[in-house]
């Protein structure tokens, strides 16, 4: 089969956590038998095993399969019977058409007209592709080939013609190459003739036919790429980058749980990034009879946000397999193929590639590996390549594409998602979201540019990730520090999201402070610390990033100590969050709003439910509010946020000291309500940690230039005058008193000792 981008369709699929996007991902790869039956395991594409432990999506895994379709005939014959056959794109080209006219009127050559109708064609943002080839098939074989003037958006064939006549012949005609190819429409516009004439033909090989079997007639084999993405909002961050890659997205919802806040995110992320949306209701299977009012909601509410009537919505079971092949033909005739992307530059592009990273990954043979879009071109195995946010060259090692194992091939060509072996050793120069290109198809070079010129082929990227949770990183063993320091960074090659600089602390040691985009991604990635690289670690309480005003001048940090003693203002970030419940929870929410400090709070109906919008401390969320939230509720809430930006703080620095020295990595920002009640909780948990020692030890909490709470660890007394016997009173005085002596001493040379594991336990809360 000819490789040809109309034949590839690259599609993500998205939903709230847990509605079932790996399960069915999984049925899809039994239909197109990309992964053999015996091999076959539940949610095939979490490959992480803690993403099998814990029974969610972390990374997203993109995977190429390969599916024989009746060439749309049976998706569209329906649209077709309506007369609705691209009804949309149809009535857009006569749009193009009708200008053409209208400017260059009857008396040009047909080329002409070709690079006019281009022109309005780029304007009103269609995809085109002019005189390619396409197979002509005969009883299943190919026979010839046909050129076709223009193939718009992958769907609609336009013949041009200038004769001052075109008749029954010139229908017939295109009507017999349609026939042929896996095309139904096209559009025959003869410019020539003294008013313009438009031909719609369709061909439709059922009603030539009726015992015609489109599967053995006219099977087109498809190229899919499929991106399972997380669902967590945690990891929007990877939803957003396999988003740039893809042209489609299946939004799924689970049919018990109806819309939940990260289906609306979603939703409105794959509006943002322009995509065909096909939405998609599943678990129909726990509802055999069909005609449950929650199945009926779900279908109702997910059609309203999509815009579209609900029998458009599909009906699958992950789990069955019910409806799943319905979607998967939706997906190959609803799914535009790959877009050509547009230079920014004045050159042509035609003569090198251009591929979007979108992830990336060490691989223990291949080493730093890119995860691919082909915006432009060919990539070929041995191509040498020029990275350009880091302008970095290379010689690529190996190309090839997701079966989900890697399967090397020798060429990626437009349009295609796949992988790039680039033979980089240092993981630092792969920036995701960077633009390769392809360096050694000289023609295409223009002559005499500066490197920094190369700039100017760059794709339109992804905006750099924002950690919002900060946590320090130590290692358990000092020795460890350097594996830690290769554990993090060939992590981040994976988690582009990650922020990573060294970090210091007078009991741990050094370490890094390393950003996240929220807790769970904080968990997980410390367990993929200790599970991938064997780096046990001992973390700080995460933080948020504070703003501060020192003497007319703002200053960002994070960790409390670093506060300055002398600040004027504090400010912290601040998220809107939005929160949909079932409306017998409402009241449960009421007490989380103090608690949380949140403010501006909104509630409207959504459909049976209620929509709480708020805003919050991002602080807040940090701290326990997932688990609070999901408790009250009893899991049925779920909430999506976005950062707002950064208000004043009413918030107190709370420090620690131990037999009077400050334990650094123990201060902790509170809010002003609570921060007494907090600091008394953590002197206590402190007392019950500690050893004792030789001297007695105070354990205080001191914020705003005063103790505001204070336990004592009694000193451990050591029987000095034990071989003494007898009643020599003044001997055993004078014993007591040396070691009272010495205890004093040993309290000042003391300074705080708590062993790692304290720590550890202490900061596990
Ligand atoms: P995340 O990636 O973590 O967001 O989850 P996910 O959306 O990939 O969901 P997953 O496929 O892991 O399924 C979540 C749970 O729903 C699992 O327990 C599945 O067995 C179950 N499940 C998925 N699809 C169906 C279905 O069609 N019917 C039923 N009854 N259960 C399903």
């Amino acid at each position: 089969m000819e490789k040809s981008s109309s034949h590839i369709r690259n599609f993500v699929i998205v939903a709230h956590v847990d509605h079932g996007k790996s399960t069915l991902a999984d049925r899809f790869l039994e239909i197109t038998g990309t992964v053999p039956a015996r091999q076959m395991k539940e949610q095939y594409l979490d490959q992480l095993e803690l993403e099998r432990e814990r029974g969610i999506t972390i990374k997203m895994a993109p995977v190429r399969m390969l599916y024989k379709h009746p060439s749309q005939i049976n998706a569209d014959n329906d649209a077709d019977q309506r007369g609705l056959l691209y009804e949309d794109l149809t009535y857009k080209m006569r749009g193009a058409i009708f200008n053409v006219y209208n400017k260059l009127g009857p008396s040009f050559k047909e080329n002409v007209y070709g690079n006019a109708l281009e022109e309005e064609f780029k304007k009103n943002g269609l995809e085109y592709e002019r005189e390619k080839s396409i197979d002509i098939i005969y009883e299943g074989k190919k026979i010839g080939v046909y050129k076709p003037d223009f193939i718009v958006e992958g769907k609609i064939i336009l013949e041009i013609k200038a004769q001052p006549f075109i008749g029954k012949l010139e229908i017939k005609q295109v009507w017999h190459y349609l026939k042929g190819s896996s095309y139904r429409l096209a559009l025959l516009v003869n410019f020539g003739s003294r008013e313009l004439q438009i031909e719609r033909i369709v061909y439709d090989a059922i009603r030539e036919n009726p015992r015609f079997d489109p599967r053995k007639s006219a099977q087109v084999e498809y190229i899919l790429n499929l991106i399972d993405t997380p669902g967590h909002s945690d990891f929007s961050y990877e939803v957003s980058r396999a988003l740039a890659a893809v042209e489609g997205a299946i939004l799924l919802v689970d049919a018990t749980q109806g819309i939940q806040a990260q289906t609306l995110a979603n939703f409105r992320s794959a509006q943002a990034a322009g995509l065909k949306i096909i939405g998609a209701v599943n678990k129909i299977d726990l509802f055999p009879d069909n005609n449950d009012s929650r199945l009926e909601n779900a279908v109702r509410d997910l059609a309203e946000l999509l815009g579209v009537a609900k029998n458009e919505i599909f009906l699958v079971s992950g789990k069955t397999g019910q409806g799943a092949k319905q979607l998967l033909d939706a997906v190959v005739s609803r799914i535009p193929f790959p877009k050509i992307a547009i230079s920014n530059s004045q050159f042509s592009i035609s003569n090198f590639a251009r591929a979007l990273i979108f992830d990336s990954f060490y691989d223990n043979h291949k080493g730093v590996v890119a995860s691919v879009r082909i915006f432009n071109g060919k990539i070929e195995e041995s191509d040498g390549i020029k990275l350009l946010a880091t302008e970095t060259d290379s010689k690529i090692k190996e190309t090839g594409y997701f079966t989900p194992q890697l399967k090397p091939v020798p060429e990626l060509s437009q349009g295609e998602i796949g992988y790039i072996a680039t033979g980089i050793k240092d993981p630092q120069r792969i920036k995701i979201g960077d633009t390769i290109i392809t360096n050694n198809k000289s023609p295409a070079w223009p002559a005499g540019r500066q490197t920094t010129n190369y700039k100017t082929y760059a794709l339109h990227g992804y905006k750099e990730a924002q950690p919002v949770v900060f946590v320090s990183f130590y290692p358990e063993e000092a020795d460890d520090y350097e594996s830690l320091r290769s554990g993090l960074e060939k992590l981040h090659l994976n988690d582009s999201s990650l922020k990573i600089e060294s970090d210091q602390n007078e009991v741990l040691g050094r370490g890094f402070k390393v950003g996240f985009l929220g807790r769970l991604h904080f968990e997980i990635t410390s367990e993929r610390l200790k599970r991938e690289f064997s780096i046990p670690t001992i973390n700080t309480f995460p933080s948020v990033l504070y703003k501060v005003k020192v003497k007319g001048v703002w200053r960002e940090i994070v960790k409390p100590e670093d506060l300055p003693e002398e600040y004027e203002e504090i400010f912290e970030p601040m998220i809107s969050i939005e929160i949909i419940v079932p409306s017998e929870y409402v009241k449960k929410i009421y007490p989380l709003q103090n608690m949380f400090r949140m403010s501006g709070i909104v509630t409207e109906i959504f459909h049976e439910r209620i929509k709480i919008k708020a805003k919050m401390p991002l602080a807040e969320l940090v701290s326990d509010f997932d688990d609070k939230l999901k408790s009250v509720t009893r899991g049925f809430a779920s909430f999506s946020y976005e950062l707002i930006g950064y208000e004043k703080a009413d918030i107190v620095k709370v420090d620690i000291l131990v037999a009077g020295n400050l334990v650094s990595g123990l201060s902790r920002f509170f809010p002003r309500q609570s921060y007494e009640r907090e600091a008394r909780t953590t002197v206590e948990r402190l007392k019950k940690l500690l050893p004792r020692q030789q001297f007695a030890q105070s354990l205080q909490a001191f914020a705003e230039g005063r103790v505001i709470a204070r336990e004592d660890i009694p000193a451990l007394r050591k029987d000095v005058t034990g071989y003494l016997y007898g009643g020599d009173r003044t001997r055993k005085m004078k014993l007591w008193k040396k070691q009272q002596r010495g205890k004093k001493k040993l309290k000042t040379m003391a300074k705080v000792r708590i062993a790692p594991e304290i720590f550890k336990e202490l900061l596990n809360k």
